[in-house]
């Protein structure tokens, strides 16, 4: 049985993987060891097994005795650690949530349901490091897997709409205050059902403007607006997140943005008020004029978790959004159709769980495969 340590597991995205674990009885296959960098020493979780302590996450001895590592305490743990333990010589397989090793030569970007025949490559090929990808992307490729696959994809464009959950759960915490804020402002106006609307809108407006609308980790208020920017300014204009679009798809899908054979993606990441569900509106340039019947059958068909909706305003609303696929694993994707440009433009629209197949899901189906 293998030994797995388990590292951040009781943060946001640690959380929900430990759940998925449970559900699907990983942890009957496993020695898990639970680590921790402030309570060593402690209590480890109810399902913990043979081991009971909770063991300190940078004791490099004690991270040895690991088959593998899974890790979602973030990229500073992930830049502190990692160097260390390879130095000591540890072998073992590091699968991670965060961003820090993700373009490394010699890791694996994981999203297996797209691009297991990668990670099959790769471990044949002695790669220790599987990384979970940008969420976004992620998602994205689990809705489009199917274009990708049979070489459909001249060029895309993902203009996206991404929850507060992405940012961290003080973020998430954040909106609902900003929430709260805004409708205590006029709570006694809304009450009235012969209060003047635009009276209302102009206290609301000045409480989003006020000192006491909550920004601290936003930086601004996303209640009842939007924030166009997410992650670092690279300083090109494009964001960080941006930056991840091109670069994470080519290399899930085993290329390298910008070099012959890779495909242009591109567009604009938007952080919206949604709470854990990233949606995306999508312009796909096709290699050639496919009927939309034919590639709504290849999408469907490209893995278990896709879902076509049909491109009807009463579907649409039922189940391509955040509200419907929020806590799920299914991946809708709707709104197709052949845009004005032409037969070989395609829109799309998709939404999925930014915690689930976003972060958590690809880490834990990497250790099932080492499990094979
Ligand atoms: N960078 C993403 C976001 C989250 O801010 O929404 C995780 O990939």
């Amino acid at each position: 049985m293998k030994t797995v340590g388990l590292v951040g597991w009781r943060g946001m995205v640690g959380s929900v993987l430990m759940q998925r674990m449970q559900e699907e009885g990983d942890f009957a296959l496993i020695e898990p060891i639970f680590f921790s960098t402030s309570n060593a020493g402690g209590a480890a979780p109810s399902f913990a097994k043979n081991e009971t302590k909770l063991y300190d996450a940078t004791d490099i001895d004690a991270l040895k005795r690991c088959d593998a590592i899974i890790t979602c305490q973030g990229g500073d743990y992930t830049s502190d650690v990692y160097p260390k333990l390879r130095a000591a010589g540890w072998n073992g397989y590091w699968i991670d949530a965060a961003s820090t090793r993700r373009m490394e030569q010699d890791a694996v970007i994981i999203l297996d349901p797209v691009n297991r025949a990668v990670i099959d490559r790769a471990l044949g090929a002695g790669v220790k490091d599987f990384i979970g990808g940008n969420c976004t992307v992620s998602l994205m490729l689990m809705a489009l897997g199917g274009l990708f696959e049979h070489g459909l994809v001249e060029w895309m464009t993902a203009m996206t709409y991404q929850a507060a959950s992405g940012a961290g759960a003080q973020n998430m915490r954040e909106l609902l205050a900003q929430m709260g804020t805004l409708h205590g402002s006029v709570a006694a106006e809304l009450a009235d059902p012969a209060s003047a609307i635009l009276a209302i809108d102009r206290q609301v407006t000045e409480t989003m403007r006020a000192e006491a609308m909550p920004v601290a980790h936003f930086g601004t208020p996303l209640a009842g607006a939007l924030i166009p920017w997410i992650d670092k300014d690279l300083g090109n204009g494009m964001s960080k997140e941006e930056w991840k679009g091109g670069v994470e798809t080519n290399k899930i899908l085993g290329q390298i943005a910008g070099e012959p054979g890779s495909i242009p993606v591109d567009g604009l990441c938007v952080r919206i008020g949604a709470m854990r569900c990233h949606s995306q509106a999508l312009t796909i340039k096709l290699r050639r004029d496919v009927p939309l019947d034919e590639i709504e059958g290849i999408l469907a068909a490209a893995n278990d978790w896709v879902e076509v909706v049909p491109n009807r305003r009463e579907d649409t609303i039922a189940r391509l959004t955040p509200t419907h696929v929020t806590g799920t694993l299914g991946v809708p994707v709707g709104r197709l159709r052949k845009l004005a440009m032409g037969g070989d433009y395609l829109s799309a629209f998709t939404v999925g769980d930014q915690l689930l197949w976003g972060a958590a899901e690809p880490l834990r189906r990497m250790l099932r495969i080492l499990l094979e």
